[in-house]
Order: C-alpha cells, then sequence, then structure tokens
C-alpha cells in the first residue's frame, strides 16, 4: 500500500496553510509547488520538521516543477494573485485565468486521473479554466467556495447566539462572490429552525456579513485575502475525498441540468467521496431562493463569457 499523495499548486498563505492541516491530520504526503525559487522547499523542510513535534510521518516537499508531483490523487490549485482592499475577486480574472490555465496543463501532463479542487479566484470562472483546459470530466474538477461561505455563515451564527458551531447545520449556496445565497430556510441550531431563534433583522444582518465576509478580512489585512478559512475548507473537501467518506458539502461543480442550468460551475451540494463529484444533490428550493441562484448564476455566466476560452 502506498500513501496518499496531495499537490498544492501555490505555497502562498492559502496553498502553505492546507499544506499544514494536511499534516496536522496525517491525510496524505504533501507537494508543494511554486514559481518562487527556494520559498516552496523551504517550507516544505520547516513542515516536515514538525513531524516529530507533531508526530507525523509524511514525506513533504517543495517544488517549482511538476517531476515531483506525478501521480498525484488529489491537486490543490491556490496559485495565483490574492485580493487587495478595494479590488473584487472579479478583477483578478485575466491574471488568474493564465496562471490556473498553465498550472492546469501541467498536473494533467503529471497526474491525469487527479481530482483538482480550485481555490483560485475568481473561484467559479477559474473552474471553468481549469476544465477547459484538462478536460477532466465534471467528477473531478471541483471548487472550494461553499464550504468556506458556509463556515463564515455558521461562525456568524454561533456568535449572535453565543452557541456552539458544532451545532449549527445550514449551507451557502451560489457562486463565491456578492451573490452567494445562504439558506436560513434550511439552517438549524440543534435541530431549532434559525428562524424560530432570531428575528428577521438579525438573520438579513448574518447573511449580509457572510457575503462579505472575504472583504471583512481583506480590509483588515490590508495585504492579501483570507487564508485560515480558506485552507481549513478545502482539507475539509480533500479528507472527504482521501477517506472516501462521502460528506455533503456545497461545492462549486459544472451543472448540467441541475437546477435549471446547464455548463456552469455554481456552489450547490455535492457528495464528496472517492471518485470526486459523486452526485449532485437538487434541493427544493422556494422562488425567493431559486431566483438569488439564478442571479448568482448570471453573474457567474457574465464572468465566463469574460474569459473567452475557446
Ligand atoms: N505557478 C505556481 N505558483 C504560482 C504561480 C504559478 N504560475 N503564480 C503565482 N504562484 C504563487 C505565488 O508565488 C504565491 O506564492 O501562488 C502563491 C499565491 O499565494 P499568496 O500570494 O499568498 O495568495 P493566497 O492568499 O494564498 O491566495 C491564493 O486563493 O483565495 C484565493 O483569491 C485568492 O486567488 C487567490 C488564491
Amino acid at each position: 500500500m502506498r500513501r496518499n499523495k496531495v499537490t498544492i499548486v501555490g505555497a502562498g498563505n492559502v496553498g502553505a496553510t492546507c499544506a499544514h492541516w494536511i499534516a496536522s491530520k496525517e491525510l496524505a504526503d504533501v507537494v508543494l509547488v511554486d514559481i518562487v525559487e527556494g520559498m516552496p522547499q523551504g517550507k516544505a523542510l520547516d513542515l516536515m520538521q514538525s513531524g516529530p513535534v507533531e508526530d507525523f510521518d509524511l514525506r513533504v516537499v517543495g517544488t517549482n516543477g511538476y517531476e515531483e508531483t506525478k501521480g498525484s490523487d488529489v491537486v490543490v490549485i491556490t496559485s495565483g494573485v490574492p485580493r487587495k482592499p478595494g479590488m473584487s475577486r472579479d478583477d483578478l480574472l485575466a491574471t488568474n485565468k493564465k496562471i490556473v490555465g498553465d498550472v492546469s496543463t501541467q498536473i494533467a501532463k503529471y497526474s491525469p486521473d487527479a481530482i483538482l479542487i480550485i481555490i483560485s479566484n475568481p473561484l467559479d470562472a477559474m473552474c471553468h479554466v481549469a476544465k477547459h483546459v484538462t478536460k477532466f470530466p465534471r467528477e473531478r474538477v471541483v471548487g472550494m467556495a461553499g464550504v468556506l461561505d458556509t463556515a463564515r455563515y455558521k461562525t456568524f451564527v454561533a456568535m449572535e447566539l453565543g452557541v456552539s458551531v458544532e451545532d449549527v447545520h445550514g449551507m451557502v449556496l451560489g457562486g463565491h462572490g456578492d451573490t452567494m445565497v445562504p439558506l436560513p430556510r434550511h439552517t438549524s441550531v440543534a435541530g431549532i429552525p434559525l428562524t424560530e431563534l432570531l428575528p428577521k433583522e438579525k438573520i438579513d444582518a448574518i447573511v449580509k456579513r457572510t457575503a462579505n465576509g472575504g472583504a471583512e478580512i481583506v480590509s483588515l489585512l490590508k495585504t492579501g485575502s483570507a487564508y485560515y478559512a480558506p485552507a481549513a475548507s478545502s482539507v475539509a473537501m480533500v479528507e472527504s475525498i482521501l477517506k472516501d467518506k462521502k460528506r455533503v458539502l456545497p461545492c462549486a461543480v459544472l451543472l448540467n441540468g441541475e437546477y435549471g442550468h446547464k455548463d456552469l460551475f455554481i456552489g450547490v451540494p455535492v457528495v464528496l467521496g472517492a471518485r470526486g463529484v459523486e452526485r449532485v444533490i437538487e434541493m427544493k428550493l422556494n422562488a425567493d431562493e431559486k431566483a438569488m441562484l439564478d442571479k448568482s448564476a448570471n453573474a457567474v455566466r457574465e464572468l465566463v463569457t469574460a474569459l473567452k476560452l475557446e
């Protein structure tokens, strides 16, 4: 038997934090790839040296090429530029299109059977780039946004009610942007509907703060964007795949008629297991929720059109 192997492209804030969490959970050997010479090698060696303290037996290597990534089971793509204050995720489109396109080409060459998890923004558009370049089936190209948006949402609900985050259940659908779709009607605290626990104004404020969750952190950090929660969310997806847990997580997936949309990556609940996206779960949305999802889909479609993928 061999250990699982995960490649993380982009050894910056999100990538290095992913590696850290994968190692601490002892999930897989890790290959960190970056264009900056020495940096991924240095971070990999440093992380390896925490093994004797944290008790994990893994191989962590850093590289500027792709030879080492050969035969990866899962590849997490974080390479790209992050947001600065005043920028929207969409402002990153052209730069990250080139980066994600180049990287995905290399990954497909060395790991043709890998499952790709896309993190680079604008997320839904970058999923289209990776899918287009690799021609991988939709089961094996999945975007990380919903898990993060949901984590932010649950955090705010738990903070507002003064309860454990463990007891907050809910989901955020849609694209990873201002038009994301939190679902208060489907949110509960230990089974009690959120709508019974908080007045509408408070729920509205939480929904608004969730949609603005990334920008709130960008404006505080000033030099980059969030990375702890994005990395933790990505690793939850990696874990569900490697352990074939079949968790139901909101992820960006290429819709094929589900929710009334086709050929568009958008955040919906999926079953994530060893084969990647094993199933898209279609939940019943009311007219308002469907309208919000459609609005979100339109925003994604505009960006995809601007990508001009041939
Ligand atoms: N190949 C490999 N690595 C690259 C490439 C490339 N072609 N181009 C850029 N990188 C690397 C950079 O050198 C940098 O180390 O990607 C890394 C990105 O790291 P950070 O700048 O720290 O950005 P981070 O906060 O990790 O965000 C990465 O995730 O959340 C999204 O919007 C965010 O798109 C951004 C991505």
